[in-house]
């Protein structure tokens, strides 16, 4: 059980992009012909924190994550007020992170000084790939050009923690060529870089028309020669798909990770607290928002608020939901953290930590659930493993 309750985030959904990538599965929308609704939602994101409130038990914020969509559609106005908004609201922590993704289609030098100065201190470019052929393949509407140009403004305005957001795997795409998109992104010498091979989701564009995709072999290739790259240059690897410089972790995420708390507010938004009665019992809630952004809007004059659903995690499931975060880091948790968060007692566990360090899935036995190279590769089996599914 929680002694106390786990370090707070929030996170702020904002649902619009220029054009729809035809590989995303994200909650984003092409804005109507009347363009976008700054004033009604920096009014609906307000009340929606206002409801949810009561969940955030007075702890300051740790961390905001603005995501999208494109949040850089949004004027530096619009995230002065709502951060004004927010801070009637609940305290900034000190040391609080404030991230935007931007995308760099989207973004010119003054719109980067406005978000510095409304408090944005992390910047997360959605880049992709610098080569033309693969950019117009994933129907970016940026140029490789366009995205160094966006990271010189970012670092002229002031921004000196900035992740790059890298796909490999792309069509067509051969190792040589990922390879030439990472040292292109290691020239900007970034913070941060997250690097996510490409998936083909359900109800995308891709999905229904796949591109051609490199082989097998050629992705394990590039993931192998990549990750080796990456290390080399500096950014080490913290989680499957994110690399940092030492100290510039993405605290945001790492909360997710470390299953933390966070409020989500916007279109679509996912929220996961912690609540507990007078009794001291405690329980997990997952809360999740109306994701049209029309009818989110709707939910303004709504006295039931923006809630489309909620569902507590059930004492059964609490082991998975643990894992699933906490194996994706590569510093794992400690088996204390685990007995906390699960309220399963260690001894449970250990039979299956061996069979998992047996196959060369966990490292560290057995004070630690930390998953090997192999385990990173493997997750899934190890999950189920693990949690004895
Ligand atoms: C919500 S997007 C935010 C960034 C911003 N909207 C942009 O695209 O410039 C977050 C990141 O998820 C990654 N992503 C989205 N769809 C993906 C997919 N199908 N496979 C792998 N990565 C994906 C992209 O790297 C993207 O930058
Ligand atoms: S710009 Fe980002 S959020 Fe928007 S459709 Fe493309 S990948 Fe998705």
């Amino acid at each position: 059980m929680a002694e106390a309750l786990p370090p707070l985030s929030l996170y702020i959904h904002t649902p619009w992009c220029v054009r729809k990538c035809p590989y995303c599965d994200f909650n984003s929308h092409e804005p109507g012909a009347q363009g976008l609704p700054e004033e009604a939602y920096l009014a609906a994101l307000l009340a929606d924190l206002e409801h949810d409130l009561p969940l955030a038990a007075e702890r300051p914020l740790q961390t905001i994550f603005i995501g999208g969509g494109t949040p850089s559609l949004l004027s530096p106005d619009f995230y002065q007020r709502l951060f004004q908004g927010i801070q009637q609201r609940l305290a900034f922590a000190p040391t609080i992170e404030i991230t935007l993704e931007a995308n760099p289609g989207t973004t010119e030098q003054q719109r980067f000084v406005g978000y510095r100065e409304a408090g944005i201190n992390r910047l997360s470019l959605g880049i992709q790939s610098f080569r033309p052929v693969q950019l117009e393949a994933l129907g970016r509407i940026h140029s490789g050009q366009e995205a160094l140009t966006a990271v010189g403004q970012a670092r002229s305005a002031g921004f000196d923690n900035i992740n790059i957001d890298l796909m490999h795997g792309l069509p067509q795409q051969t190792p040589e060529q990922a390879m030439e998109d990472i040292d292109q992104a290691l020239a900007l010498a970034p913070e941060h870089l997250s690097w996510y091979q490409l998936t083909l989701e359900p109800n995308t564009a891709f999905f229904s028309h796949p591109p051609p995709l490199p082989e097998e072999e050629a992705l394990w290739d590039i993931q192998e020669a990549g990750h080796v790259r990456l290390e080399r240059a500096g950014l080490q690897r913290y989680e499957i798909s994110a690399y940092a410089r030492l100290g510039s972790q993405s605290q945001h995420n790492l909360n997710y990770w470390r299953f933390g708390d966070y409020l989500g507010i916007g279109a679509g938004a996912h929220g996961k607290l912690t609540c507990i009665d007078e009794n001291g019992q405690w329980q997990i809630e997952r809360r999740w928002k109306t994701r049209q952004p029309q009818s989110y809007l709707r939910r303004l004059d709504d006295p039931r608020g923006f809630v489309a659903g909620k569902q507590p995690i059930e004492a059964d499931e609490l082991p998975l939901e643990f894992a699933m975060n906490a194996l994706r880091l590569t510093e794992g948790a400690s088996l204390k953290t685990w007995q906390a968060h699960t309220g399963q007692p260690v001894e449970l566990l250990l039979d299956r930590l061996q069979i998992a360090h047996e196959k060369g899935l966990l490292v560290e036995m057995p004070e630690k659930l930390r998953a090997s190279p192999q385990g990173l590769l493997f997750l899934n089996e190890l999950l189920a493993l693990i949690s004895d599914e």
